[in-house]
């Protein structure tokens, strides 16, 4: 393939940064990135995306899921096709590249491609909710496309008790029709999914973009420790029965825990006190576990471990504990063909392969249910993510436009039987000090 004049690379590259920057104004919060799952900002993002995917000369539909998706190609529903994307709903006070970034990519890609006969169709998906924020369940659309979606979900609701039924149908959607939203296995070819990379290892390896070798393993749970209320005034100190004292206790235990094993993440992000007010000793109190790690035995037995702590803390404090949600997610494998695609187009753009783990979840996580995946890093200078310090650079966002249309290009030769040619790639084994476990123990506790 002939090397794209830098010129142009650098002018898709800045088109997409100015995208996300315009992505980033539809919030439901002024001055901060929230954009929950289907929330009237979501409305705002699809306007965006359908314009810039037909002015990229791609058809546009939107799923019962509140997936967006922009086909390069024929419409058939029997033809070949290939997935690439992302997600565009954001954690709260989130990051402007998380998600749509690969959205964004993978439109630049298209519109690079549009005028190459590619022996398949290829969809860029903007899935509508990764993060799990309104409804505490992630991959909701990815979930769907994979043909993953369970209807039970439907009755889930949010903080303010809209059920994830309700908010469908207030889109203007058809939450009976979320079937259909399941591509035909037998016509997939695959997803490659381009994603800022949320950690310090490309970076540290002084790389603009790396592959991913897998997605480790994740465990979310919620327990819920049950005391007694009483009134802050008058109970005495002892006896009590304080769930927030005990559930203190668990917080702490966490993090000791989390920094004893390498390579283990364990974080309670959400506490939840009822009846949450000044003057009541809380009665009951919710917990968060994230628990993730690389190999799922590890994480598994952390799992069980953090769970005999809670039990331990309960009975030591008089209260009840109970586990309300264990959502376990094992590790992903990537496709290795697919990757090696990736890898072999990041050498055909000049730069040698690299690949690492992703100590994030991804929407390639729900997709590789049905489907083979691969994952595209991009450089996080900072590495800061779910945060609005988030970061990457124009010139690396170049390198990822390139790459991923060099890896449409390059499996476009292997459907058509061309790429005997393709050698087997020396993969760089990861630089001293980033550690493989990138994300997950790249930065030993
Ligand atoms: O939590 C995760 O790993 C992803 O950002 N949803
Ligand atoms: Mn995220
Ligand atoms: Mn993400």
């Amino acid at each position: 393939m002939p090397d794209p004049p830098p010129a142009r690379r650098h002018a898709e590259a800045q088109r997409v940064m100015d995208r996300c920057a315009r992505l980033a104004t539809h919030t439901e919060a002024p001055g901060r990135i929230t954009r929950r799952y289907l929330t009237p900002p979501v409305a705002a993002v699809h306007e965006d995306l359908t314009r810039w995917m037909r002015d990229a000369g791609m058809r546009v539909r939107v799923d019962a899921a509140g997936n967006l998706v922009g086909r390069l190609g024929p419409d058939h529903p029997a033809v070949p096709v290939l997935l690439t994307g992302s997600h565009i709903d954001t954690v709260p006070n989130g990051g402007r590249y998380d998600g749509v970034l690969g959205v964004l990519v993978g439109i630049a890609a298209a519109e690079a491609l549009s005028r190459v006969d590619l022996p398949f169709a290829l969809d860029v998906v903007a899935f509508s909710e990764e993060e799990g924020v309104r409804y505490a369940k992630p991959y909701l659309g990815s979930a769907a496309v994979a043909g993953r979606f369970d209807p039970a979900w439907l009755d889930r609701t949010d903080e303010q008790g809209v059920t994830l039924r309700d908010a469908v149908t207030r889109f203007g959607l058809d939450p009976a029709a979320i079937p259909a939203a399941a591509y035909d296995p037998q016509h997939v070819l695959g997803f490659i999914e381009t994603h800022v990379e949320q950690g310090p290892v490309l970076e540290q390896a002084g790389r603009p973009v790396g592959v991913v070798n897998a997605i480790a393993g994740q465990s979310r749970l919620l327990l819920r420790f049950v005391g007694e209320a009483g009134h802050a005034g008058t109970s005495p100190m002892v006896p009590r029965r304080d769930a927030m004292v005990s559930a203190a206790h668990l917080i702490a235990e966490v993090q000791e825990y989390g920094r004893s094993i390498a390579g283990l993440r364990a974080t309670v992000g959400y506490v939840q006190a009822y009846p949450n007010v000044r003057n009541v000793i809380p009665g009951m109190v919710e917990v968060s576990l994230d628990v993730r790690h690389a190999m799922d035995d590890v994480r598994d037995a952390a799992v069980a471990a953090l769970l005999d702590h809670a039990t331990r803390i309960a009975s030591e404090d008089g209260v009840a504990v109970e586990v309300m949600e264990n959502q376990p997610q094992p590790a992903t494998e990537m496709d290795s063909g697919l990757s090696g695609l990736l890898s072999q187009a990041m050498a055909d753009a000049g730069h040698r392969p690299f690949d690492l783990l992703s100590g994030a979840g991804h929407d390639a996580v729900a997709v590789a249910a049905a489907f083979p995946v691969a994952m595209l890093f991009v450089r996080h200078p900072g590495g800061l993510s779910h945060h609005p310090n988030e970061r990457v650079d124009l010139a690396d966002v170049a390198v990822a436009v390139d790459v991923l249309t060099r890896a449409v290009r390059l499996f476009a030769g292997r459907v058509r039987g061309e790429d005997t040619l393709l050698p087997t790639l020396p993969v760089d084994l990861p630089m001293p000090g980033a550690v493989p476990g990138a994300g997950v123990g790249a930065t030993p506790a």
